[in-house]
């Protein structure tokens, strides 16, 4: 049996079913701006239902969600295990580092497994780029799949977040300008951002960073290139800031640490020529001194700490809504169970 995913193709048509409904999530690629603003209105519900003293809701009660993360993570993983459980689901994480894949068995082995646990939704990260989109392929029917992150390809749950957070703090997506700095190469973050930024409408999506750390044709996805950070940022209104992926990385990229600082580090006094109101967002995990000083990362600018928070809605948002149990789509269901009447 072939374990091994290969390059991921027709991400949007995997991802919706006939009628144009989200069946897994896999990539900000593709989806229309209705599909990702239909994410994040049903994403605002719950982040209110954060804030309640009662945080559960039963949409996905009976529901079996597996986290399947074959890389390290902090963030992602725990906030989508907090947001199955707000929605009343159970959830498994395989700890891969102690599963039977370190014997040797396959990708496909080790799914075929769990699926016969009867879950209904895998959550997968992969040093390997198209491992979502090989898994989703190869499911039972009835179950979705949400991209954690695939080698460098894609992070959508982490670009709609992003997404979310940028509309919290200022009222929409459309007309703004932005900008991506740092180890784009390496960031499937950056990806899936540009992707979504494009479809809700941004006036301006800039790349900044080293020559050597941004892709090669990156200005075909409408993307302005910028090796200086001054010039990169300036007169932005919202500043993306990536981690150095080091562990990605092949041969000598960067000169030095102190270099990358130096010419790309993210300081209070290069960021005064952004737009005085200009938010500072970050995926986490960060490498103060590295790619940002500490000053910016806990200034009053960064929403770095928000983006975790709001990434608990986004995730129950595109879970309930590939699971088809979102409150518009349970609506749906008590209309058409009431027209069968
Ligand atoms: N942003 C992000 O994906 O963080 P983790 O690697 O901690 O999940």
């Amino acid at each position: 049996m072939n374990g091994a995913p290969g390059k991921p193709t027709g991400s949007h048509n995997l991802q919706t079913d006939d009628q144009g409904r989200l069946r897994h999530f896999l990539s900000t690629e593709g989806l229309s701006r209705e599909t990702l603003l239909g994410i994040l209105d049903t994403a605002e519900g719950f982040a209110a239902v954060g804030e309640r003293a009662v945080k559960n809701v039963p949409l996905l009660r009976g529901k079996t969600i597996i986290n399947l993360f074959f890389e390290p993570s902090t963030r992602t993983r725990t906030t989508f295990e907090l947001a199955a459980k707000r929605l009343s689901a159970d959830v498994l994480n395989v700890t891969v580092a102690t599963s039977s894949t370190k014997k040797g068995e396959s990708l496909l082995d080790t799914l075929h497994t769990l699926e016969a646990m009867y879950c209904d939704m895998f959550v997968v990260r992969h040093a390997d780029s198209g491992a979502a989109h090989f898994i989703a392929s190869n499911v039972a029917p009835h179950i979705s799949v949400i991209n954690g992150g695939d080698g460098r390809h894609a992070h959508p749950t982490q670009a709609m977040l992003d997404m979310f957070t940028i509309r919290h703090h200022k009222g929409s997506i459309e007309g703004l300008c932005t900008a991506i700095v740092g180890d784009v190469e390496h960031s499937r973050v950056a990806r899936s951002q540009i992707h979504a930024l494009k479809a809700l409408g941004a006036s301006e999506i800039r790349v900044v960073g080293p020559r050597t750390l941004i892709p090669i044709g990156i200005e075909d996805l409408g993307v302005k290139v910028f090796h200086d950070l001054r010039e990169g940022i300036r007169d932005t209104d919202v500043i993306m800031m990536l981690r150095l992926q080091r562990e990605r990385m092949r041969g000598g990229l960067l000169p030095s640490m102190q270099e990358y600082f130096h010419f790309y580090g993210l300081t209070e006094k290069k960021l005064a020529v952004a737009q005085p109101d200009a938010i500072v967002l970050h995926p986490g995990p960060l490498n103060r001194g590295v790619e940002i000083d500490s000053e910016v990362a806990d200034g009053s600018r960064s929403v770095i700490l928000q983006q975790v928070s709001f990434g608990i809605a986004i995730r129950m948002a595109v879970m309930s809504i590939t699971l088809g149990s979102h409150p518009k789509a349970q609506r749906q269901h008590a209309d058409a169970d009431a027209d069968a009447d």
